[in-house]
């Protein structure tokens, strides 16, 4: 009777959450704000907007994200290489849960085809329990940058009005689109010093990716340049939870409600998709 009833639970769990979206968030240039936007676009999913948030720190050379929620590196992805069980390498915090570390991904091409299934096979298993799996990458356009985001179902490209940064944008977004025709982007322009300068920023990739690729990108929003950022990021503490009413949290709100009132195909098989985009499955 027991087993019938907990059964039912899981199956009535599975049911009500096995609809996460993966979203990967990636810029090209490095320093733009991918990781304090992660964390803080987590908090406030996760706790103003009650949804179930996974994030993943997918900086292969620098993991960080620890850091910015002040917990100490702990296991990763490659501990479940060597048999730990996934919820064990899962960390919760302020409401949401982290899987830290990527680094040691390439040691998984080591490992026999059956390992490698009952790892993906775990890893579906447990982004099923989210809405959203939200994917922090490093800086770059190297072929893991490049396979997080082809597996996704969409990702953000976050840029600063700096001129470096909106190249490296824009050829993060060519390079992925010429070789392999992916071109779900949306764009983020943070350390905006006006609302003004965010859209003027927007406007100019969005001409170069329709003349010189072809391709509508979308502005998800505009985040301002603030000192509360970097005094809650000297702190360890997120300026979400430490500024509510900052224009940077009141911004990151509209973004989330942008996110959530999108009706869009969800990805069925994130984790084989990339797997095989990194060479093995
Ligand atoms: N809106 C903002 N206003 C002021 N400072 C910001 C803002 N966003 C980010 N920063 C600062 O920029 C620095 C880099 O931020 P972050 O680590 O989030 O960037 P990143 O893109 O993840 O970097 P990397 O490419 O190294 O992973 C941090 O010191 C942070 O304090
Ligand atoms: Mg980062």
């Amino acid at each position: 009777m027991m087993d019938q009833a907990s059964g039912l639970r899981d199956l009535v769990a599975q049911k009500s959450t096995g609809n996460s979206k993966f979203i990967a968030i990636a810029s090209g240039k490095g320093g733009v704000g991918k990781t304090n936007f992660a964390v803080n676009f987590s908090y406030l999913m996760a706790n103003e907007f009650k949804k179930k948030i996974l994030l993943i720190d997918a900086d292969i050379g620098m993991a960080n994200v620890h850091l910015f929620l002040n917990r100490k590196a702990k296991k990763g992805i490659k501990d479940l290489f060597s048999g730990e069980k996934i919820d064990d390498v899962i960390t919760k915090v302020y409401g949401f849960d982290i899987l830290m570390g990527f680094s040691g991904i390439d040691d998984l091409f080591d490992l026999d085809d059956i390992s490698i299934q009952s790892i993906i096979n775990q890893l579906n298993e447990i982004s099923n329990r989210y809405d959203f799996v939200i994917i922090d990458t490093g800086a770059g356009i190297d072929e893991k940058v490049s396979a997080f985001l082809r597996a996704s179902n969409k990702s953000y490209i976050i840029t600063t009005p700096e001129p470096t940064a909106m190249m490296d944008a824009y050829a993060l977004m060519k390079s992925i689109y010429n070789i392999f025709g992916y071109d779900k982007f949306k764009v983020i322009v943070n350390m905006c010093r006006s609302e003004q300068e965010g859209e003027n920023t927007y406007n100019k990739l969005k001409v170069s990716c329709k003349k010189f690729l072809g391709i509508e990108i979308e502005l998800l929003g505009t985040l301002p340049f603030t000192n509360n950022l970097r005094q809650s990021v000297r702190a360890q503490k997120l300026i979400t939870m430490e500024y509510p009413k900052d224009s940077y949290t009141q911004n990151l709100r509209k973004i989330c409600q942008q996110e959530l009132s999108l009706q869009e195909p969800l990805e069925e098989n994130f984790w084989k998709k990339l797997f095989t985009l990194m060479g093995k499955s």
